[in-house]
């Protein structure tokens, strides 16, 4: 599903809102709201969002367990890391109790990092199934989303679910959830943003099934929902079948 937003800031909300209505229903139905968080700059603002007010009332954060779906291996204060854009504009600043948030600590061997996450995500998903309430999405120029690369072992890995990786141009390892877990979630949302992805949301979206090149195109539950958030200029080269705007227009959020 692909919701249109006119701009960055009104994704930003709208993906806030939708946030905070998975987590009130979810401890509702099931007294908790397991959500996996992506790293990068897209999501930065709705991060924000979720620390002010009114979502940071409205959600129940002493039921809320935090995961990463993918990490640099890096030092926690390297700006580079995904757990430090987390903790520095939401963690920071809503009641989510400490051990709750499960950040993945990879300093030496990404190898042994990736087996420690695997063995914490299956403490807390005992029955073999990954299943996070929320899974949060990137969508990389390349294609790629979470840490899952064009071209990588990664992408067939239908086993273990956290693997060790890398960017082919980048001098540090990386740790990423495999699709089996992604794709356990009962709602996946990307989040896509700016004028410098709307060709490769394209492809993504329109172009041929090809997860090799395009590994975004590999998320997809199992058992649960995809939404596409999107802003206008993401969006420009989209059909308008694709966006359902055909005389509409976008979401004010
Ligand atoms: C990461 C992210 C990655 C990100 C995309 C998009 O660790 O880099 O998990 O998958 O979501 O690269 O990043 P931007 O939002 O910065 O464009």
């Amino acid at each position: 599903m692909i919701r249109l937003f006119n701009d960055a800031q009104g994704l930003s909300r709208g993906a806030a809102e939708l946030f905070a209505g998975m987590a009130q229903r979810a401890v509702a139905s099931r007294g908790s709201f397991k959500v996996l968080v992506s790293g990068g700059e897209t999501p930065r603002q709705t991060y924000a969002l979720l620390a002010q007010e009114p979502f940071r009332r409205r959600i129940p954060w002493e039921r809320v367990h935090l995961f990463w779906g993918d990490e640099r291996c890096v030092p926690a204060h390297d700006p580079r890391s995904n757990a430090l854009m987390v903790r520095r504009t939401l963690l920071e600043q809503v009641p989510l109790p400490e051990d709750q948030v499960h950040p993945i600590i990879c300093l030496q061997d990404a190898h042994e990092a990736a087996a420690c996450y695997e063995a914490l995500l299956r403490l807390h998903f005992p029955d073999g199934c990954a299943r996070f309430d929320l899974a949060m999405f990137g969508l990389g120029e390349d294609g790629h989303t979470a840490s899952l690369f064009p071209g990588s072992s990664a992408l067939d890995e239908r086993r273990r679910w956290v693997v060790a990786t890398r960017k082919p141009d980048e001098d540090m390892a990386r740790i990423t959830l495999t699709p089996p877990p992604l794709n356990h979630a009962r709602t996946a949302l990307f989040l896509v943003a700016g004028a410098a992805k709307a060709a490769v949301l394209r492809r993504t979206l329109e172009g041929d099934r090809s997860p090799a090149d395009l590994p975004a195109q590999l998320i997809g539950p199992e058992d649960g929902t995809l939404f596409w958030y999107v802003d206008a200029d993401a969006a420009r080269l989209l059909a308008p079948r694709t966006t359902g705007m055909a005389g509409r227009t976008p979401d004010p959020t």
